[in-house]
């Protein structure tokens, strides 16, 4: 059966793909975060990806402002997820505030529905603990732009049912979407990996032995990156950057996962990359 309405949490970042990658696939989004100012910047958001969407990708249909704001409800108010068949959690990686999160959409959501947590390093089997229905919780890792990346890393947490792997399928189907399933531990496989990248290459430049410039084009140009590893730290946000070592930090006191205190610094200084226009790079507006 087809999933008609999906609840988005958290309106930042990744939250602002997902909707975009909803809406673009024609189904409903119910959107809810704690800020009405970051709401506001969502809807601009979501409807500019709308409407450059057709040119970065054949297969995206062309909607009006009207058409894209009809299939989308932004809210404060996570009561109003009960209408959904689904719900995708991005609200901010740090623990305390995604526990008060679950404990709370555990019990406004309908009892059938399944949780799909997209977190950066959060262990999937974790957040599962903190709800009375640890089967229905999966982890989705999507990433940024939602809508142009076709394949997902998705996580079985200890009490993952295969329901629930069956119900994100037919989600991913109608995304048109591919998933690699792997197993729970923090950070997965991609985060464990990529955080280390990015973690050192801010340790190179605090060490100033290259520029930002230098070290995104070796691995541009010398690996055959898509993206550096700084270019992609501007991307994700500082902040979230940041917050993931420190949950990495923290799950295999390992110190190969300390923060760098430069990335630390800059986050300090407000500076978080694309979404505040200052990171390793300037984004003018
Ligand atoms: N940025 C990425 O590229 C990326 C990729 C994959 C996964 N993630 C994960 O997605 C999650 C969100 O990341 P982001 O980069 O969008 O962060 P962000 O800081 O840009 O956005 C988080 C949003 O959550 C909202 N929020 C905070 N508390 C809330 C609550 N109680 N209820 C509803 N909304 C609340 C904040 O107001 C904010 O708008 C994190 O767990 C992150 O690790 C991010």
């Amino acid at each position: 059966m087809n999933l008609e309405r999906v609840g988005v949490l958290g309106a930042g970042n990744i939250g602002i793909g997902v909707v975009t990658d909803v809406v673009l696939h024609g189904l409903y989004a119910v959107v809810v975060d704690v800020s009405k100012e970051q709401l506001k910047r969502a809807e601009a958001e979501v409807l500019k990806n709308i409407r450059f969407a057709p040119l970065l990708l054949k297969s995206a249909p062309r909607l009006t402002k009207e058409d894209a704001l009809k299939r989308i409800v932004f809210t404060e108010d996570l009561k109003d997820v009960s209408s959904c068949d689904f719900v995708i959690e991005n609200v901010t990686e740090n623990w305390d505030i995604k526990r008060r999160v679950y404990e709370t959409l555990d019990v406004v959501a309908p009892p059938a529905v399944c949780f799909g947590a997209n977190t950066s390093c959060i262990s999937i089997t974790r957040i599962a603990s903190v709800t009375k229905r640890p089967t229905q919780v999966v982890g989705i890792h999507l990433m940024n732009p939602v809508h142009l990346k076709p394949t997902v890393e998705v996580i079985r947490g200890y009490h993952t049912s295969e329901h629930t792997l069956e119900i994100l399928q037919q989600l991913f189907a109608q995304l048109n979407k591919q998933a690699i399933i792997v197993d729970d531990l923090p950070g997965f496989v991609s985060n464990r990996i990529s955080h280390l990248f990015m973690n050192e290459a801010v340790f190179v430049l605090q060490d100033n032995i290259a520029t930002a410039e230098q070290i995104d084009t070796i691995f541009k140009k010398c690996f055959g990156h898509t993206m550096g590893p700084l270019e992609t730290a501007d991307l994700i946000g500082l902040d979230t950057v940041m917050r993931s070592l420190d949950v990495l930090y923290e799950a295999y006191h390992d110190q190969k996962y300390r923060c760098s205190p430069l990335l630390r610094k800059m986050v300090d200084a407000g500076h978080l990359g694309r979404k505040t226009g200052k990171g390793f790079y300037a984004y003018p507006e």
